[in-house]
């Protein structure tokens, strides 16, 4: 696990392979990149003006054995406005840097990026985010490969700055580590592959945490209790299965008994074939992906107990596969969900709100300050919003507000759509109360209207994360989206 700590000092005589340094707009030199500068008697400031980098945010270029100064290479990082930047450029920026070093395979690094000016935020936000970006850059999925890379990672960072305590920066890298293990766990979930990653797998990984955490209490509900609740919608598509399902739920209370959690409920299909409506071969494998929400819920929750946060927080994960068995749903068949209402399942691919719906009821019972559910929901949600932002529909508009800022705060954006009664009119069935798909206009609203019936007891927000939560083509992976949105949200609420 990497080393993440303070260092104060002159940064001519620091001792580091490597030392990370602002270059703003229009050439000029942060105070740190000038101290260099003047030590190597101008090295710095000669290559600028030739024009290898010219201080647009997000710019890197690593220059190595500089004359004069004690660090073996610096790198060069375009800051944009000496004014100040937004903190979304300020963590892609962290991003690409935290990438250059990490690539180089460099043992240890400085960086002074601290001395950036950036809107709205202070030393120990910049700390947070340069601590998540470097533990996400060092991040590797390797544990299915019969021999695991053996790449060196960075395995110290120092952050140089004129924090005068270092209370701020301090406090910031230990709520980045947090966020970061949190993190992790949400990516090893979501990229391993479903014959791993089974609803038991995920049923047992929240009992490990429970274990970890004694401020976790973990319940997971099989296929017996569920049945018992009536939760005849979640079933139904387990049915296609042979791996049995499960309801998990964690428990923190850090704000005593009576102060009303916010609950999380996450998307667990562990792997989503379409069932009978049957998906294309290509790029089916990205379903594996399908219980990002589940992994979400479980790794926030782990954040949350490490960082023993003053808060109630209830994560709630039904976990199934979706195949097609020969007891799998068919079309046109109705089931009645633990909310009472019937559905019709016109195509059991829309699994999802299938197995949510009764999550939701099923919520409920926690009596919920508010209930945010996470899912890889629809196709339509990319295809509306693309990777950059998951969508996110509300009963409720403070909430909705709450989510929206959370995200641009941290640079995990979302975008409200709306939830306008007159889509309602698509999901109304002949033969049941509500049938699982309204059509092809306006997809990832009619699913969530579909939610919406029975979050109706309760603030509700919902996030659809089918853009968002990984990257396909070469860089294959789970993003860990939306965890850093949530996380801001929580320790928003914790003041
Ligand atoms: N898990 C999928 C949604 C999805 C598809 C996420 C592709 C990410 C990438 C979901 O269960 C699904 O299949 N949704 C259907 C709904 C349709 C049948 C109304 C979809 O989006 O095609
Ligand atoms: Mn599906
Ligand atoms: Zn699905």
């Amino acid at each position: 696990m990497m080393e993440i700590s303070l260092k104060q000092g002159s940064v001519r005589s620091l001792k580091t392979a490597c030392i990370a340094v602002a270059v703003f707009a229009g050439k000029r030199l942060s105070p740190s990149a000038q101290a260099l500068d003047k030590t190597s008697h101008g090295a710095l400031s000669r290559i600028i003006k030739r024009g290898d980098i010219n201080g647009t945010v997000g710019e890197v270029l690593m220059l190595p054995d500089v004359a004069g100064i004690e660090a073996e290479r610096v790198l060069l990082v375009g800051a944009g406005k000496v004014e100040g930047i937004t903190g979304t450029e300020y963590s892609s920026m962290l991003g690409k840097v935290a990438k250059a070093i990490t690539d180089a395979g460099l043992k240890n690094a400085i960086s002074a990026l601290g001395e950036i000016e950036v809107k709205e935020h202070d030393l120990k936000w910049k700390a947070r985010q340069l601590s998540v970006a470097f533990r996400s850059a060092a991040y590797r999925f390797d544990r299915l490969k019969s021999k695991p890379s053996r790449k060196p990672l960075l395995s110290r960072l120092w952050l140089h700055g004129d924090d005068e305590t270092g209370a701020g920066t301090m406090a910031g890298i230990q709520l980045g580590k947090a966020i970061a293990l949190g993190l992790d766990l949400t990516k090893n979930l979501a990229n391993l592959p479903g014959n791993y990653c089974t609803p038991t797998h995920l049923a047992e990984t929240a009992e490990e945490l429970a274990k970890t955490y004694p401020s976790l209490k973990c319940t997971v509900l099989n296929e017996a209790d569920m049945q018992k609740l009536g939760m005849g919608s979640l079933l139904s598509v387990a049915r296609g299965s042979r791996q049995p399902p499960k309801l998990i739920t964690l428990e923190y209370r850090g704000a005593g008994p009576t102060a009303k959690p916010i609950v999380l409920v996450g998307k667990g299909v562990t792997f989503d074939s379409g069932g009978i409506s049957i998906k294309p071969a290509a790029a089916m494998d990205e379903m594996k992906f399908d219980m990002t929400g589940a992994a979400c819920v479980l790794g926030i929750m782990k954040s949350v107990a490490e960082l023993e946060l003053p808060i109630n927080v209830v994560g709630v994960a039904p976990a199934t596969e979706n195949l097609p068995d020969g007891a799998a749903s068919k079309p046109g068949d109705v089931v009645t969900s633990m909310s009472g209402q019937t559905i019709e399942i016109l195509n059991t691919d829309a699994e999802g709100r299938l197995i949510l719906c009764d999550a939701l009821t099923y919520s409920a019972r926690f009596e919920p300050d508010v209930v945010i559910d996470i899912a890889t929901l629809t196709g339509a949600c990319i295809v509306a919003l693309g990777s950059h932002a998951s969508g996110l529909l509300s009963n409720h508009d403070p909430l909705a507000e709450e989510l929206l800022a959370a995200g641009q705060r941290i640079g995990d954006r979302a975008w409200r759509l709306p939830l306008w009664d007159e889509y309602q009119k698509q999901i109304e069935s002949p033969f049941a109360d509500m049938a699982n798909v309204g059509g092809r206009e306006a997809g990832t609203i009619t699913a969530a209207c579909f939610l919406a019936r029975f979050a109706k007891d309760y603030r509700w927000a919902h996030l659809d994360i089918a853009g968002t939560a990984w990257t396909g083509g070469k860089a294959k992976g789970s993003t860990g989206r939306p965890v850093p949105l949530l996380m801001e949200f929580i320790l928003n609420r914790c003041g």
